[in-house]
């Protein structure tokens, strides 16, 4: 089978995108409408991402009703609420300051969900978490996809998970993984915000990296 191979022009342009990749928010986002074709390309993405055992096991719910969205803000608005009393002093007053989300003005909310195999799945019967991993990929492909097509992304995790099922009526074995604002942006910031207004910074490759083994650790509890 022929298969693809990729120059460095091409693997050059995958790094753009990874490196441009931002998180959208609210701030940011422009009000135009997202072409059916757009959102489809997205999620052809999504459909494409490795998964355990090609489980694939992942359901999205696109959300274009302003009033869905609207409830979805409500569990956003208590969880955020909730959020800021887990910093203090400095810390809490920039949080304040912070849009985390980008709900009602993303033209387009994907609310990503796991759904476990019935049956027991190849590669999944030691780390059952590799399912939930498995709709992670799905998002990242979403993010990056996105991204080549200069459309934004936000990931909204500051809401209750339990609300938006019922909202959304998901059915009771769905795990909600991500919730996702989508849309044409102002602007993709050069850096991540959180590393602009110095509320954290990249890490180094060298504090990171392990070669082979990490030494002997002091507090041995194995
Ligand atoms: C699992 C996950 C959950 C996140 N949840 C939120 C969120 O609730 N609100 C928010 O503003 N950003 C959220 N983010 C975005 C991160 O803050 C962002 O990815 C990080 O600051 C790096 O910035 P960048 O994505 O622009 O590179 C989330 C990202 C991930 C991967």
């Amino acid at each position: 089978m022929k298969q693809r191979i990729f120059n460095k022009d091409e693997a050059k342009v995958l790094e753009e995108i990874i490196l441009h990749r931002r998180d959208i928010r609210g701030n940011k986002f422009l009000q135009t409408p997202l072409s059916d074709a757009v959102i489809e390309k997205i999620l052809y993405a999504a459909l494409n991402a490795p998964s355990v055992g090609f489980s694939q096991p992942w359901e999205f719910v696109i959300v274009k009703e302003q009033s869905i969205k609207e409830q979805v803000k409500q569990s956003f608005n208590e969880e955020n609420q909730k959020g800021a009393t887990y910093f203090k002093g400095k810390k809490q007053k920039q949080y304040l300051q912070l849009k985390l989300e980008g709900i009602t003005e993303a033209p387009v909310n994907i609310a990503v969900f796991y759904k476990k195999s019935k049956d027991p799945v190849l590669g999944q019967t030691s780390m059952k978490e590799t399912g939930l991993y498995s709709v992670v990929c799905a998002v990242q492909n979403m993010w990056l996809m996105a991204r080549a097509l200069n459309i934004g992304i936000g990931w909204v995790s500051l809401i209750n998970p339990r609300k938006i099922k019922r909202i959304l009526n998901a059915p009771a074995e769905n795990q909600l993984v991500a919730y996702l604002c989508i849309g044409h942006v102002v602007e993709f910031l050069e850096k991540p915000e959180l590393e602009i207004i110095k509320w954290e910074s990249r890490k180094l490759m060298n504090n990171v990296i392990i070669n082979n083994k990490y030494k002997i650790q002091k507090h041995e509890n194995i």
